[in-house]
């Protein structure tokens, strides 16, 4: 695992803005699975400054997003289609076509995640996927269990995990209890893999990835499976290695 540590969380966005970048520079039609939450507004930010400073295009590009929660409208302020699109696609030139999520209403769930699947796999594969990571160790929705879930799946929020998202609803009742997400064996099929972390109570799973069990208990920690992934910190994250 590549791992780097940067004194701010200004740096990281910086270099994880170029990072995704230099992949789309490298390869113009790539395959981009992307993430939601705080950690990567700065790598959107600088994503957005390096299209606006004419550095970049992303006129071929085609994205997957991780998860999504169910029964949230898609316009509702805390869906993740709506965090998308504020943060990075209403400012970059990603044809609305080649943007994918996991759709949170669909009547027939297991149908959606197999079509999802497929969508990937017809598009070659995702190129590079960006992951945050929860303090519980989680990827996308992927909580601690007893077996690492294979596929996209739907699942039932972790109290740890509403808790944390409660601040971005009015109260923790209005947190959905359910999302659908890419599953683990979605994850490690992209063939790279970029994982930010940011702040000291992401310390204890960063430390179980990089050197722990690997354990469906800390989903992350099946990156060390994984030949291409490079983590970035911040000190705080980092403080336990
Ligand atoms: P955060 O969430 O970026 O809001 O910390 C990361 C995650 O839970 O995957």
């Amino acid at each position: 695992m590549n791992v780097l540590v940067f004194d701010t969380e200004e740096q990281i966005g910086v270099a994880a803005g170029y990072y995704m970048c230099g992949q789309v520079l490298q390869k113009p039609d790539s395959v981009l699975g992307l993430a939601t939450g705080s950690t990567p507004l700065k790598p959107y930010a600088h994503m957005i400054d390096l299209y606006n400073e004419g550095a970049v295009d992303f006129s071929k590009v085609t994205t997957f997003n991780l998860d999504e929660y169910c029964k949230l409208d898609v316009n509702d302020k805390n869906s993740y289609h709506k965090f998308m699109h504020e943060n990075l696609f209403d400012h970059i030139n990603i044809p609305e076509e080649n943007i994918n999520f996991l759709d949170g209403n669909a009547e027939d769930m297991d149908k959606e995640c197999k079509e999802y699947e497929e969508k990937i796999k017809k598009a070659g594969g995702i190129d590079i996927q960006l992951l945050g990571i929860g303090s519980n160790g989680h990827i996308a929705f992927n909580e601690p269990a007893d077996s690492f879930q294979r596929w996209s799946h739907i699942v039932a929020l972790k109290e740890s995990t509403i808790k944390d998202n409660s601040r971005f609803f009015n109260s923790i009742e209005e947190v959905p209890t359910h999302a659908v997400t890419m599953g683990i064996g979605s994850i490690i099929q992209a063939k790279r893999i970029l994982i930010i972390a940011l702040g000291e109570h992401k310390a204890k799973a960063v430390k179980q990835v990089i050197d722990g069990q690997v354990t469906p208990q800390c989903p992350a920690s099946v990156l060390q499976f994984h030949k291409d992934v490079t983590l970035m910190l911040d000190k705080g994250a980092a403080s336990l290695l």
